[in-house]
């Protein structure tokens, strides 16, 4: 369950109709802006992983890097981007998943994780959890166990946290909004 924290949740700018008409964008860029936010938006991440050995992060493109950085610095761990195709030099790990309109491919470099680390994935904001599916899949193709997804918000009614936890790996949110 979540603690509410309002301090956190005003940090969030809300931009509506963006991108498109009935949309009400949950925009972090004012939360990172803000240092005491940052801060403690990251401190109550790694809470969870408090005392447990977790060897790396796996932050996902583009926004779940900026988090995933400061995380994984915070615990000690070492850091893994996943990133949209084409853009990792060595030799990779591919899986398609579904966007709101069509499909993306998302990789990472087969070597970034030993077989059995523990790896959290983090991201800013889980919606449909498609995105997240697909990382943790490809996580677990390269024999990574991953113990948790954090995120910063959670937009419950689209059920990407049920999803997730179906897979077996526990969520993390700081905040929902509708
Ligand atoms: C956003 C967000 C998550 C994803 C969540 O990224 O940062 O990664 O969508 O959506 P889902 O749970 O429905 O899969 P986006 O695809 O906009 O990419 P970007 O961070 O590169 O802009
Ligand atoms: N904010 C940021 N990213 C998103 C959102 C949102 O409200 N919905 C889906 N991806």
């Amino acid at each position: 369950a979540i603690q509410p924290d309002p301090t956190l949740e005003l940090a969030i700018r809300t931009i509506v109709d963006y991108p498109k008409p009935g949309i009400s964008f949950r925009d972090i860029t004012t939360l990172l802006g803000d240092a005491r936010a940052f801060r403690r938006a990251v401190d109550q991440l790694v809470q969870p992983y408090a005392g447990l050995k977790i060897d790396k992060v796996a932050g996902i493109e583009a926004r779940g890097f900026i988090l995933g950085g400061a995380v994984a610095h915070q615990i000690s761990s070492g850091f893994v981007p996943i990133r949209k195709k084409g853009k990792l030099p060595h030799e990779t790990v591919r899986i398609a998943y579904s966007l709101e309109y069509g499909i993306d491919e998302m990789e990472m470099h087969k070597d970034a994780i030993e077989p059995g680390e523990k790896v959290v994935v983090v991201d800013d904001l889980i919606a449909t959890g498609g995105t997240a599916e697909a990382a943790i899949k490809l996580l677990q193709s390269i024999g990574a166990e991953v113990v948790a997804a954090c995120f910063i918000i959670d937009l419950p009614d689209l059920q990407g946290a049920k999803k997730i936890e179906a897979l077996g790996v526990p969520v993390h949110a700081l905040m929902e909004f509708e």
